[in-house]
């Protein structure tokens, strides 16, 4: 009898301890819930992973191992075939290392497409709003405080950069206020997808947007694709909404654009240097900020666990990956994708 597969946890689960314990019953389960970068590369080379076929990487696994870069992907025992990621982003992992090693690589898209889409519409609306200054206000006793008033969404366009999972469901959301969509993509949806909304190139959606939100993933080609030249494209008074990653925008040229008022407002949940703000976001009351809460609700933390937990055992039982990162898709030695 051949022995069993083995996997890798690497970092903690919370809402799903009990389906990972009934794997046992297939697979090898190995754990690595806590330790450092260097321990974890010791068991690389000293054997203990030696029989890994792939791992469950958590939400918190980069704060114990470090990022997935090439110096930690070339460490990995040749045995290693996929790496099950917990999140939507997968910038701490270095895909095309893992792909110059034949190492498949899942994410968690849909699983984080509502909550995402919730607390984009909430940043909207608070920035939109200028809600800062009267929260805090209420609070300091001090009942509204300076109160600025602030805008209806209704007959304003809404531009949204990355009309994935996560635009999308910020598009349907935005319907209901009776916003016009608009967004750029990197190719143009169906109609079927698109629901109405107009494709317009990006300089469009610059030009065009009340609202601009940022919904697209982080790599090299758009690590700060809005910045001063950027924002000088944009309408005057225009709200821009991030829920994606910080370093999508200079937040140096956001926060100059802030003070001299060409943006109105902004709405973020992710910040260039986490858990760093920029003190000019954090003094400007027309900046409407949340601690990258984004998919922080119980529902969706199962959710995006649970879908790493079915992409480890379509890898395994079938030889399927159900969510396999944008940048691997075609290749040929990868897993065939199978229906979520
Ligand atoms: C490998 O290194 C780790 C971390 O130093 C250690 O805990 C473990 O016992 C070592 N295993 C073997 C087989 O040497
Ligand atoms: C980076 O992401 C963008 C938008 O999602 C995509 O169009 C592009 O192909 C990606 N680039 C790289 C180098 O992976
Ligand atoms: C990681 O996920 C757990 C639940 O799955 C959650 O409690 C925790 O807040 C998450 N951490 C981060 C940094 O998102």
């Amino acid at each position: 009898m051949s022995s069993p597969p083995t996997v890798l946890l690497i970092g903690n689960l919370v809402h799903t301890n009990e389906e990972w314990k009934s794997l046992s019953s297939k697979y090898t389960l190995l754990e690595f819930r806590k330790g450092t970068r260097e321990q974890f590369l010791e068991n690389c080379r000293n054997g203990t992973y030696a029989a890994v076929s792939g791992c469950y990487r958590s939400n918190v696994s980069t704060a114990i191992t470090g990022p997935f870069d090439r110096e930690l992907v070339a460490a990995l025992p040749q045995s290693w075939k996929f790496i099950a990621h917990n999140g939507a982003g997968y910038d701490n992992i270095d895909v095309a290392a893992c792909s110059d090693r034949k190492i498949a690589v899942s994410s968690t898209p849909v699983a984080v497409d509502d909550a995402t889409a919730d607390v984009g519409i909430f940043l909207m609306l608070g920035a939109l709003r200028y809600a800062h200054e009267p929260l805090i206000a209420l609070r300091q006793g001090r009942w509204k405080g300076r109160v600025q008033l602030g805008h209806d969404p209704r007959g304003k366009s809404l531009g949204i950069l990355g009309m994935g999972g996560i635009g999308r469901a910020m598009a349907d959301r935005a319907r209901s206020f009776g916003m016009n969509i608009i967004y750029h993509n990197r190719r143009q949806l169906n109609p079927s997808l698109e629901k109405g909304a107009k494709y317009v190139s990006f300089d469009e959606l610059l030009a065009q947007s009340d609202v601009l939100s940022l919904n697209l993933a982080l790599n090299e080609s758009t690590r700060h694709i809005i910045s001063a030249p950027e924002l000088a494209k944009t309408k005057m008074g225009v709200v821009i909404v991030n829920t994606a990653r910080g370093a999508l925008i200079n937040e140096a040229d956001l926060v100059a654009a802030l003070e001299s008022e060409h943006v109105s407002a902004v709405g973020l949940d992710v910040f260039e240097n986490e858990p760093e703000i920029h003190p000019g976001l954090v003094k400007n009351d027309r900046a409407f900020l949340l601690p990258h809460l984004g998919t922080t609700t119980v529902e969706t933390q199962r959710e995006m666990e649970l879908l790493v937990l079915r992409n480890l055992q379509a890898v395994i039982d079938e030889g399927k990956i159900l969510t396999l990162v944008g940048e691997q898709k075609g290749l040929d030695w990868v897993p065939k994708e199978a229906d979520l």
